[in-house]
C-alpha cells in the first residue's frame, strides 16, 4: 500500500480532529485502490497509467478517461513526481470541483509535500493539513479566496508543450518531458538503417524513438507503439503525425505481454516504478520483447551500462551481442531463430 494513500484516507477517518465526512460522490485523480474506498458510495477514478488503471478496475472501481465538464463535491489527488504535473493536477482538481467542494491532496514528504501544501494555500487560501507515515495530506474547500489566476497558470501543464530546440511536444509528468532522453538518442544514433518489416517500440513515451525509426529506416512497413502513459501516447500521435506509414498506438502495460509478434522490436526499457529503481521492470520488458519476436526477428535495446541485462540474455538461448557502447550506455542486439 502507498503510505501517501494511507495518509489520504486518514482525512476521512471518523476518529480524527481534522477530518471530513465520506462524500456522496468523489473523483480520484491518480486513482489507486485502497480497501477503505470500498465503503465509499460513489467514487470515480482517473488514472493515465495503464497498469494502475487496470489495478483500479480490477479492484472493482469505476474509471473515467475523459472528465469532460463533470464536477464532484470532493476531488482526491495523489500526484506524480514532477512539479509541473503536480500543479497541473491541482488545477484539474479545481476545474472538476463542484461549488463549495473540497480538494484533498496527499504526498510523501520526500516529494516536497510541505512545499506543495504552501503552493496550494497560495491558490486556495486556508489549507488544513495532517501528517503521518512520512507523508502529508492537506485539503482546501472552494471559497471566494480561490485565486483563478494562480490555477490558470498551473493549467498549462495539462497540455502538450514544445520541447525547446526540437519539433516535438510532451506533457508534464511524461517520461523526459523537457528534453530528448540521452539513452534514446544513443539508440537512435546507432540504429541500423536496414531495420525492416513490422516493428514495435516498447515503452514508446512521446515518440522520440519511433520518429527516429521512421526517419532512418525506409524498409519499416508498419510501427506499433506500446506505452503505459496515456498522456505520452497523445503526444506521440502529435509527434508522428507527419509520417505516412501505418502506425498503431497501444495504451498498454507491456509487462502483460504483447498481442502479436514482430520482425523487429526497438526499446529503451524503463527501470523505475515511480521514484524507485526497479530493474525487474526492465528485465520483464526484455522477456516480453524476446517472446514477441517472430522467426528471425531482431531486438535492439539501449541500457545504462551498469544494468545487468546480460544475465537474462545468457539464459535465453538466443544469439545476442553488444553492438555499441560509450561511457554511459550500451546497445544490445538479440536475434531469434
Ligand atoms: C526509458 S522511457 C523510453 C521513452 C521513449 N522510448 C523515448 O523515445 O525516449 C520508458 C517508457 O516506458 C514507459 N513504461 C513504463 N512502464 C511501462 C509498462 N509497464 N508498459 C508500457 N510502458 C511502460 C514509461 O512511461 C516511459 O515512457
Amino acid at each position: 500500500m502507498l503510505p501517501a494513500l494511507d495518509t489520504l484516507m486518514l482525512v476521512f477517518s471518523p476518529e480524527g480532529e481534522k477530518t471530513l465526512h465520506v462524500p456522496a460522490r468523489a473523483l480520484f485523480l491518480g486513482a489507486v485502490p485502497h480497501p477503505a474506498l470500498r465503503e465509499w458510495p460513489d467514487i470515480t477514478g482517473w488514472q493515465p497509467n495503464k497498469a494502475l488503471a487496470d489495478a483500479w478496475e480490477r479492484g472493482g472501481f469505476v474509471r473515467i478517461g475523459d472528465l469532460g465538464d463533470q464536477r464532484w463535491p470532493v476531488v482526491l489527488v495523489l500526484p506524480g513526481k514532477s512539479r509541473e504535473e503536480t500543479l497541473a493536477w491541482f488545477a484539474m482538481a479545481r476545474d472538476h470541483l463542484a461549488p463549495g467542494g473540497t480538494v484533498v491532496v496527499a504526498m510523501p514528504n520526500t516529494a516536497g509535500a510541505r512545499r506543495f501544501e504552501k503552493l496550494l494555500a497560495e491558490a486556495a487560501g486556508e489549507v488544513v493539513s495532517l501528517q503521518k507515515h512520512k507523508c502529508r495530506a492537506f485539503h482546501a474547500t472552494e471559497s471566494d479566496d480561490f485565486k483563478p489566476s494562480v490555477f490558470d497558470a498551473w493549467r498549462a501543464g495539462l497540455l502538450p508543450q514544445d520541447i525547446s530546440e526540437t519539433s516535438f511536444v510532451a506533457q508534464a509528468g511524461t517520461f523526459s518531458a523537457n528534453r530528448i532522453d540521452p539513452g534514446s538518442a544513443f539508440l537512435a544514433e546507432h540504429l541500423p538503417r536496414t531495420l525492416q518489416g513490422t516493428v514495435a517500440d516498447l515503452g514508446a513515451g512521446w515518440g522520440y524513438l519511433s520518429d527516429a525509426i521512421l526517419r532512418r529506416c525506409p524498409k519499416v512497413e508498419s510501427l506499433d507503439l506500446f506505452e503505459a502513459d496515456a498522456r505520452a501516447m497523445t503526444c506521440a500521435r502529435a509527434n508522428l503525425s507527419a509520417h505516412d506509414r501505418p502506425i498503431r498506438y497501444h495504451w498498454h502495460d507491456v509487462t502483460t505481454g504483447l498481442p502479436e509478434k514482430y520482425d523487429t522490436i526497438v526499446m529503451n526499457p524503463p527501470f523505475h516504478t515511480g521514484q524507485v529503481t526497479d530493474v525487474d521492470l526492465g528485465f520483464r520488458f526484455l522477456q516480453v520483447a524476446m517472446a514477441s519476436l517472430g522467426r528471425d526477428g531482431e531486438l535492439f535495446f539501449v541500457a545504462n551500462r551498469q544494468l545487468p541485462y546480460e544475465g537474462v540474455l545468457e539464459t535465453s538461448g538466443l544469439e545476442w551481442r553488444i553492438t555499441a557502447e560509450d561511457k554511459t550506455y550500451k546497445l544490445l542486439f538479440v536475434k531469434q531463430h
